[in-house]
């Protein structure tokens, strides 16, 4: 019997996206990130805004205390806005709530890849309808929460993909 190596691709190409990609989606892109780091997957994670007010920013001061305090760093993201490219480049484009999953279902029901967008707390039939609540007017226990809700549903992701 012959000694051979089978090598099987399984990277995905995962997105998020938010209203502003400073809150909620950063947070996201930085736990899968650290996830799939810890699991040695070969995946490439982004993510991005509808809104282009936060262009070039970093992630809000309490996202990014979050996410220290649970080992992940997200300090050197910067935000920027979807563009038509990225629905040809990544494989699934998670979204944070109702809002920006009809935002981008309506402008882009044209596009061929429609389809890949998914309502991401769609993924947990427990969660809350419609989507991971907005933190960006909230406090520091706001964005933990965040955080949490999105840790579990980044397991889930890993897990569905995988
Ligand atoms: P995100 O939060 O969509 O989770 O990044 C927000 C960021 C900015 C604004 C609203 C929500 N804003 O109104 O500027």
């Amino acid at each position: 019997m012959h000694d051979s190596i089978i090598f099987q691709d399984h990277s995905m190409k995962i997105l998020f996206v938010c209203l502003g990609n400073i809150c909620r989606s950063p947070i996201a892109h930085g736990i899968l990130e650290h996830q799939i780091q810890n699991l040695e997957l070969d995946w490439i994670v982004d993510s991005a805004a509808t809104a282009n007010y936060h262009t070039s920013k970093p992630p809000h001061v309490l996202s990014q205390q979050v996410c220290q305090s649970h080992g992940v760093q997200i300090a050197n993201q910067r935000a920027r806005q979807i563009s038509d490219s990225d629905f040809d480049y990544y494989d699934v484009i998670y979204t944070m709530d109702e809002a920006v999953h009809n935002e981008l279902l309506n402008k882009y029901d044209w596009h061929p890849e429609h389809k890949k967008l998914i309502l991401i707390t769609n993924l947990d039939s427990q969660s809350l309808t419609q989507g991971i609540p907005d933190p960006y007017y909230g406090e520091q226990k706001d964005f933990e929460n965040v955080f949490q809700l999105l840790d579990e549903l980044c397991k889930k992701i890993i897990v569905i993909h995988q």
